[in-house]
């Protein structure tokens, strides 16, 4: 079968590093124990996966302490953390207008348990003014929530201006790097960034069920655990551990996907993350040059490859973006994501609610000459729906 044009790589990115897929048959063929349990050689042999991945990670972000990274299945479970397990009655929060339900849907139901939250309106192509932030500010704000660039349009926040304001004001800064991790350089020192929520399996090329969640030190006591059980520390004591990485991690952990995770981390640093960018930003200045030439496309977001991530979302007239994606697979064996991709919000702020955009995102492994079929597959569609319907 010819190998798919995939340009869903901010759903999960595709295909995976060659060392991502050897980590783990390694792991699965030679490992195989439970980490940090057992204390025969294979568990300490299962434990060290965890602990390199951990050390990786924690470098690629500026973390200091390992420590104080813990792992989580995806962003969405460590978004749940920072939001579900800190939050009381009463506190403000601030988010923006661009964000994803996984941190919408958490902070909603707050909302239903006496939480205040201030959505700030962005600009309709997803830009965010951080005195908007500012101004937003109150007694009781304790936490704003933003995403480092969002999923629909890959518009990228000031997540530095931010930092520095809620550093300021001794607020709690929690950002959703589900769609910058491994592809925009990210240190939570220089940008006071509190809580960071990342996912293994876009940019960072890990697995699936693969995340994790940054704390700040002196934070982890402020928040609830939401899962208890062993964790192979303390085993004589029915009190849940308070100390990281145990508070979060209880349970047998992802470690397949845990190494995966590590050898997609190490791959970026051997290849250099700003190699990977440069490649994501050329061939999306491509798609953003191509699509706008096109009559019947209407293009969304800042339209700048240096102000946003690889995502492009787009209308053709005359055709829904269902019936765009599936012609792209259908006839051109084009992979994309139609619809509103779990940002409601964001679509609201764009104003492409209801309906949706049609949403590439081109990858590390994707060449000039995929974006150029791409581009034709679209001028033939563009036509197509500036046909009359029979
Ligand atoms: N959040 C992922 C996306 O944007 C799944 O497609």
């Amino acid at each position: 079968m010819k190998r798919p044009i995939y340009m869903d790589n901010a759903a999960t990115s595709w295909p995976k590093p060659e060392e991502t897929l050897t980590a783990m048959a390694t792991y699965a063929q030679s490992v195989g124990a439970n980490p940090g349990r057992s204390g025969h050689s294979m568990s300490v042999d299962a434990g060290r996966v965890i602990f390199d991945t951990r050390e990786a990670a924690a470098d690629l972000f500026g973390v200091i302490n390992p420590l104080r990274l813990i792992f989580t299945k995806n962003a969405t479970e460590a978004l749940n953390i920072a939001i579900l397990g800190l939050l009381k009655p009463g506190d403000h929060v601030i988010t923006s207008g661009m964000e994803h339900n996984s941190v919408m849907r958490p902070l909603k139901a707050m909302e239903k348990r006496g939480v205040e939250v201030s959505v700030i309106p962005c600009s309709s192509s997803g830009e965010m003014n951080p005195d908007d932030v500012n101004r937003a500010i109150m007694t009781s704000t304790r936490a704003i929530y933003l995403t480092h660039a969002s999923n629909v349009t890959g518009t990228i926040m000031p997540i530095s201006e931010v930092g520095t304001i809620a550093r300021d004001k001794e607020i709690i800064f929690c950002v959703d790097a589900a769609q910058t991790a491994g592809v925009i350089p990210i240190n939570v020192e220089e940008m006071s960034v509190d809580l960071l929520a990342f996912t293994g399996h876009k940019s960072l090329f890990g697995p699936q069920g693969t995340g994790g969640l940054y704390i700040r030190d002196g934070l982890e006591g402020k928040i609830s655990p939401l899962t208890m059980g062993g964790t192979g520390s303390s085993s004589e004591s029915l009190e849940h551990p308070d100390f990281l990485p145990d508070k979060f991690e209880s349970g047998t952990p992802n470690t397949i996907g845990i190494a995966g995770l590590g050898a997609g981390i190490q791959f970026i640093k051997r290849t250099g993350i700003e190699k990977i960018r440069k490649k994501e930003q050329e061939l999306t200045a491509m798609l953003i040059e191509g699509i706008a030439s096109i009559p019947g496309a209407t293009l969304y977001g800042c339209r700048d490859e240096k102000r946003q991530t690889a995502v492009i979302s787009f209308n053709i007239e005359g055709m829904s973006p269902a019936e765009v994606a599936l012609a792209l697979d259908e006839e051109f064996n084009i992979m994309s994501r139609p619809g509103l991709q779990c940002a409601p919000a964001a679509h609201h702020t764009t104003g492409t609610f209801p309906g949706g955009t049609v949403r590439l995102s081109p990858g590390y492994f994707l060449e000039k000459e995929d974006v150029e079929k791409c581009i034709v597959a679209l001028e033939a569609l563009a036509y197509r729906g500036k046909e009359p319907h029979s």
